[in-house]
């Protein structure tokens, strides 16, 4: 193909710098290429038997190559149709309520069907088809062979698809995906929501995730030159031995040819093998999440002299390490985890996050300080780690389940070559609560042979388990390398560490407090919790309690947060009408709730003075309200309307508090250092009624390549411009321009309005039940015969009904050949509509297919159910229905049960949300088109409001059109 690019595109690199490093390796072969875009989808399980096992390149359905699928609606990935389905009470609420699953069959299987052009050049390379996740159980077939079967909802799969693709000609990718069974408990989404790609290379090249490249200092402390040590896997796909060169060059951050090494090795025919360098680097950069410096190395292949394959790596150097008296250790030194669980889930959008939304997320919880993130619980998508790379967060990695069995192990392979390059990785995490078999001592033996494992394929991480358990020494925690802590802090964990003082620790997780952001009492009714700190399920705690045990004991090395964001499923402590989790520090939206700023106030440097809650309470007043001061300045001072309430002291790592009595007007604090100097002062007002609605995105300007986003934060303001924090104003929504909506959200985790607004178009049936036939030498391919003309006259022919017959096999014996007749009227309305399909029970063995004398297609295999588009033959009035069967094997025949299918347009998408306390947000995606994109923002009694953000021509990612 002709697209350029090996690269693996790091999105903060500026677009004129992304085409000037694609055009320096423009010469090798590799291509990777995005198939993102311009899929059809169909939801709903309507061809069970499209996969056939008794021949191969069989599939049927859609998962035969010619399939009409004109009228299936166009999506681009990630794509996640979980969050486009309605709640309901009687679905699984751990799973938010969605109409998914085993009780809703038809809303729970779904498949995806793309083209692709492969030129003849093609011819000779090795192509490779990459799914970085599918949300659930995927089945695929290239050109109708099944080429993979896939379960794991969250691990990665590719598949070697050179041997079935038609070069010089179209290829046809289907998909299959079975969302109906959960993996986990908490929302996980359904579809193919993360990327695609078409990786291709000379049969002479670097292996997929081929590369491995460390960087190891003596004694595993940052001090002098360390030794670059890389590992190269090359494939000799070729019938004859090749000797190959490796050409390593590393990249400094600041984008200087920094050092130069190679090595050439014999590579036996259609082989494996990986090459070994070193070399030493002197005044390394190191990498930290407070400076995320990034190096590349850009390994080059060449056989006879000749490049035959260039790729790049990013990588950082830095060491990590957990200790059991110290904690964890960043370039050698103690360094707190401040860390925060997080599953794949955001408002709008649900699993199918788009790289910049990773982004945005990783920067919200940044701001609270948050340096570390755990993927809780499962495999992260890769655009993450890349968005932590880049903007400093460290990661502990977590595998979905764990299993030391060849398929369970064949993962947690793929899991760490995927992600090992990246700096920000930390530790690896072998599973999350494995409640039933945790003490085993079949448990150790799994956690055993998964943790030697991380030791052969990436020596210098450590190894961990999220352990549910207080002082037990027993099954995997009597193994693993560092024992994880999910809740229990307290004494048993002094008693632990007492007992096995030589065994590092870290809290995996912690906290799972509640609060509903803005909500300052609890309303089981609603599905609320007040946002206090003061709402937690048993298992749990507050964050001021966990946070203050832990900030005293350096060797617990900090610990990860239930959770950074909420997300949909796991309704605490209420169930229905609540359909989210509120264990977030943000919101579904990354709006903060108020331990944000207990947590700053502890995890950051900055100077931090927040009160809550806010201050409209009419018909309140005179009565008390609890007033909470987050900060960490030594000291607070409260005022009501100017009248002091009263100076405290704060203590470290806690949070101040007042009973006030209400009164309308401002609520303000002063902070004070240690000195008694004002160093702070903050301020809550009640409001008026909302007048304006507001649109805030995050960034003015985007990138034209029709996958960034912007986030538009609405809000309510009132007369004075002052944010409404009650408002919960309905907001309707258009975009204009170089843009278009792709969700909505609000933080409110019982808001049962939809995220996503997709328009679909409407279906009629119309039932083609009365059909005649005739045995009748007909060619075995489509040239007409009289029989298939309008005018002929079938009178005397048997009949054949659809009412009484499912599928009756008319022909019985072998080698015969049948016509059969039928007729449909269409009016000049269905003449109007968007397009027209017939389709077919089922052909036993071959049919050749005419509407009105004129040829529509065929079919070849007994078990497929033939749908062809008709629009373009048909006319008013009377129309004749004519199909040839072959009947080879056995008995044969037309199923007679044919269904005409009429498809209308498409309607408008229509958006709104309502404000939750004061906030909704509205994600936007770019088209390719630069330009502007207009968002304009209507509510009832309200201003019209608009906000625009421009879209900046870039070179987009390199993609299959
Ligand atoms: C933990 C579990 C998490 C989540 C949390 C809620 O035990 O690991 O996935 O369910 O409880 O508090």
């Amino acid at each position: 193909m002709t697209f350029i690019t090996p690269f693996q595109v790091l999105r903060s690199s500026a677009c004129a710098a992304l085409l000037a490093a694609q055009l320096a390796v423009a010469q090798s072969p590799r291509e990777h290429l995005s198939l993102d875009v311009g899929w059809k989808f169909h939801l709903g399980d309507d061809w069970p038997d499209a996969l056939h096992l008794e021949n191969s390149g069989t599939g049927s359905g859609p998962a035969a190559e010619r399939f009409a699928d004109a009228y299936w609606r166009v999506v681009n990935l990630p794509h996640d149709w979980a969050v486009e389905l309605p709640f309901d009470w009687d679905a699984d609420g751990s799973h938010g309520f969605k109409a998914l699953g085993g009780k809703y069959p038809t809303n729970s299987i779904a498949w995806y069907r793309r083209t692709l052009e492969v030129p003849k050049a093609d011819e000779g390379k090795r192509i490779w088809l990459t799914f970085d996740g599918v949300f659930r159980d995927a089945t695929v077939w290239v050109n109708g062979w099944c080429v993979r079967h896939h379960e794991g909802g969250y691990y990665p799969f590719r598949e070697d698809i050179t041997d079935v693709l038609h070069y010089g000609g179209k290829n046809t990718v289907a998909v299959r995906v079975d969302a109906t069974k959960a993996e986990g408990w908490f929302y996980e989404g359904a579809g193919i929501y993360r990327h695609v790609w078409l990786d291709e290379t000379a049969p002479v090249a670097i292996a997929p995730d081929g590369i491995f490249v460390q960087s190891k200092f003596e004694d595993n402390i940052p001090q002098g030159s360390p030794e670059i040590a890389v590992e190269v896997r090359l494939f000799n796909a070729t019938g004859t031995a090749a000797k190959a060169t490796v050409n390593c060059e590393i990249i400094s951050p600041d984008g200087k040819l920094q050092k130069k090494f190679s090595e050439s090795e014999k590579l036996k025919r259609k082989a494996q093998h990986t090459v070994k360098l070193e070399s030493k680097l002197t005044s390394p950069v190191l990498w930290s999440p407070e400076s995320p410096k990034l190096y590349r190395l850009v390994t080059t292949v060449s056989v006879a002299d000749k490049m035959v394959d260039q790729n790049e790596t990013w990588f950082g150097i830095r060491t990590v390490g957990f200790d059991a008296t110290n904690g964890f250790l960043l370039n050698g030194r103690h360094y707190e985890l401040y860390g925060t669980c997080n599953h794949q889930d955001h408002a709008g959008v649900g699993a199918a996050i788009p790289d910049a939304l990773q982004e945005f997320r990783v920067k919200k919880l940044k701001e609270f300080g948050c340096n570390a993130y755990r993927t809780s619980h499962n495999p992260p998508t890769p655009e993450l780690l890349e968005a932590c790379d880049r903007l400093g967060i460290l990661v502990m990695d977590e595998s979905r389940l764990m299993g030391s069995d060849s398929e369970n192990m064949k993962k947690w392979d793929d899991q760490i070559r995927r992600d090992r390059n990246h700096p920000c990785v930390a530790i690896w995490n072998i599973a999350n609560e494995q409640f039933m078999v945790q003490d085993t001592p079949q448990a150790a033996n799994v956690a055993l042979a998964m943790q030697d494992y991380v030791q052969q394929l990436d020596p210098l991480r450590p190894v961990t388990y999220a352990a549910p358990e207080d002082d037990v020494f027993r099954g995997i925690n009597s193994v693993i390398e560092v024992r994880g802590w999910n809740y229990h802090y307290g004494p048993q964990m002094d008693k632990y560490h007492a007992e096995h003082p030589s065994q590092p620790n870290v809290g995996t997780e912690q906290a799972s407090v509640v609060g509903t952001r803005g909500i300052y009492e609890n309303d089981k009714e609603r599905g609320y919790v007040a946002a206090y700190d003061q709402v937690w399920p048993g298992w749990t705690t507050t964050a001021e309690s966990w946070w203050s045990f832990f900030a005293d004991r350096p060797w617990l090395s900090g610990a990860f947060v239930w959770t950074g964001f909420d997300y949909r499923g796991e309704p605490t402590p209420y169930w229905w009408p609540c359909v989210n989790s509120h264990f977030g520090i943000l919101d579904t939206c990354g709006f903060p709730k108020d331990a944000f700023y207990y947590y700053q106030s502890w995890w950051t440097t900055n100077t931090v003075l927040h009160l809550a809650p806010h201050w409209n309470w009419p018909g309140r007043e005179g009565q008390g309200i609890l007033v909470q001061a987050f900060s960490n300045c030594k000291s607070v001072e409260l005022f009501l309307n100017g009248a002091s309430l009263g100076k405290q002291t704060m203590k470290p790592n806690s949070k101040l508090s007042w009973k006030v009595k209400y009164a309308s007007g401002t609520l303000s604090a002063k902070g004070f250092d240690a000195a008694g100097s004002v160093v702070a002062e903050t301020k809550v007002e009640t409001t008026g009624e909302a007048a304006q609605i507001q649109l805030t995105p995050d960034r003015q300007s985007i990138k034209a390549d029709g996958e960034d986003v912007a986030v538009f934060t609405v809000s309510a303001l009132d007369g004075q411009g002052r944010r409404v924090p009650v408002a919960q104003n309905k907001v309707d929504f258009v975009i204009e321009g170089a843009g278009k909506i792709i969700g909505v959200g609000n933080g409110d985790p019982s808001c049962h309005e939809p995220d996503m607004f997709v328009p679909t178009a409407p279906e009629r049936g119309i039932p083609v039940n009365d059909w005649r036939w005739q045995l009748a030498k007909i060619p075995k391919n489509n040239s007409p015969v009289p029989e298939y003309a309008n005018d002929f006259d079938d009178s005397a022919w048997n009949t054949l009904n659809a009412r009484t017959s499912s599928g009756e096999l008319t022909i019985k014996t072998e080698n015969t050949t049948a016509i059969y007749r039928a007729h449909l009227t269409v009016t000049e309305a269905d003449l109007n509509e968007a397009g027209a399909q017939i389709c077919f029970g089922g052909c036993d063995d071959e049919g050749w297919y005419f509407v009105n004398g004129q040829f529509v297609g065929e079919s070849h295999d007994w078990q497929s159910q033939p749908i062809f588009d008709i629009k373009k033959f048909i006319h008013a009035g009377d129309n004749v229905i004519a199909v040839g069967v072959n009947n080879s094997v056995g008995q044969g025949g037309l199923n007679p049960k044919v269904t005409v299918k009429m498809i209308g347009q498409a309607g408008v998408a229509a958006w709104s949300r309502s404000l939750f306390n004061g906030l909704a947000q509205i994600i936007v995606q770019s088209t390719r088109d630069a330009g502007e994109i207009k968002l304009t923002a209507t509510a009832a009694g309200l201003k019209l409001v608009t906000a625009t953000v421009q879209t900046q021509p870039c070179v987009p990612r390199p993609a299959l059109p």
